[in-house]
C-alpha cells in the first residue's frame, strides 16, 4: 500500500502528468484537496472508488482517512493543487507517514506560476533582464513571514516576482515594490490561470488598482521587467557562433570528443 502525493495542476484538468493520471485511475482511495483540484480529475478513478474532498478534514481526519486504507492494503490518490513543492501542506503529511511507516511516493505537478506564464506568453528569465524568479507570498493570517524574506528584501535582486496569496494586499505589494522596481515597472494579475473562467490584467505597479483583488482570491501576481522587455540581449545558446558539446565551432572547439 502506497500514497501517492499528486500534483493536479492550475487548474485544467488536462494539465496534469500522464503519471498522476494513471495513479488516480488505479488507486481505491482518492482524497482531494477540493478548493482548487478540478473535480474533472476525479472522473479519472476508478469505479466504486471511496472519493473524500479534504477541504473541510482537519490532519487528524485526513490521516484517519489513510491509516484506514493503509488497514485495508488500499492505494491512495492524494491531490493538491499546482505542484506539491510548494505551499501544499504536503510537508506535514508525510512527517506524520513517516513516523506510521506508511509508504508514499510524490508526483511532481504543473505551478500556478507556470501556468500564469504560459497564459501571458512569457519567459521569467532573459538574458540582461532578470536571470532568477522567486517565488513568494506576503504573511497570512495563517502563516507569518519572517522579515528576511519580505517583499522589500527579494525586491533588491531584481529578480522577477512570482507572488502568491496575495491579491487582497496589492496596495501593501505596490508600496513595497514601487522604490525598487520603479512606477513604470509591468504587472500581470492571472486570475485563476487554465481554468475556464481564467482572467489577465496586465498593469504597471503606477496603475495597479488594488481594488482588483477584492473578489476572487485564486490569482497570481507576476511583477518585474521580464514581463515587457523587447530590447533583451539573444541568449548565447542558440548563438551561431557560440562553441557547444553539441554544436561545435571552428577548428579548434572546446568539446572535441563530440565533434
Ligand atoms: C495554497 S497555494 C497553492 C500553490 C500550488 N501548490 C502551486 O503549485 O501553485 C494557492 C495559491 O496559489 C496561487 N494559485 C493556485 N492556482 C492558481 C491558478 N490557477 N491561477 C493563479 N494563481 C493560482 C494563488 O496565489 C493561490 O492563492
Amino acid at each position: 500500500m502506497t500514497v501517492h502525493f499528486i500534483g493536479a495542476g492550475p487548474g485544467a484538468a488536462d494539465l496534469i502528468t500522464l503519471r498522476g493520471r494513471d495513479l488516480i485511475a488505479a488507486c481505491p482511495v482518492c482524497l482531494y484537496a477540493g478548493s482548487l483540484v478540478p473535480e474533472a480529475l476525479l472522473a479519472h478513478c476508478p469505479p466504486g472508488a471511496r472519493i473524500v474532498n479534504t477541504a473541510s478534514l482537519s490532519l487528524d481526519e485526513i490521516m484517519a482517512e489513510i491509516a484506514d486504507a493503509h488497514a485495508e492494503g488500499h492505494d491512495v490518490a492524494r491531490l493538491h493543487s499546482g505542484d506539491l513543492s510548494v505551499w501544499s501542506a504536503m510537508g506535514e503529511q508525510l512527517r506524520r507517514l513517516r513516523a506510521l511507516n506508511i509508504p508514499y511516493d510524490v508526483t511532481p505537478g504543473v505551478p500556478s506560476f507556470a501556468a500564469a506564464a504560459a497564459v501571458l506568453g512569457a519567459e521569467l528569465t532573459l538574458p540582461g533582464v532578470a536571470q532568477s524568479v522567486v517565488l513568494t507570498r506576503t504573511t497570512g493570517r495563517a502563516t507569518a513571514m519572517a522579515e528576511s524574506e519580505s517583499l522589500e528584501n527579494f525586491a533588491r535582486t531584481g529578480a522577477t516576482l512570482a507572488i502568491h496569496l496575495s491579491v487582497h494586499v496589492l496596495d501593501r505589494v505596490k508600496t513595497d515594490l514601487v522604490p525598487h522596481y520603479g512606477a513604470d515597472c509591468p504587472v500581470a494579475v492571472v486570475f485563476r490561470a487554465s481554468w475556464p473562467d481564467q482572467r489577465v490584467i496586465r498593469t504597471t505597479l503606477a496603475e495597479l488598482d488594488p481594488a482588483i483583488g477584492a473578489g476572487e482570491r485564486t490569482a497570481l501576481i507576476l511583477v518585474g521587467r521580464a514581463l515587457a522587455a523587447e530590447g533583451f540581449d539573444e541568449s548565447r545558446l542558440y548563438a551561431g557562433d557560440y562553441d557547444r558539446r553539441y554544436r561545435p565551432v571552428g577548428t579548434n572547439p572546446r568539446f572535441p570528443e563530440s565533434a
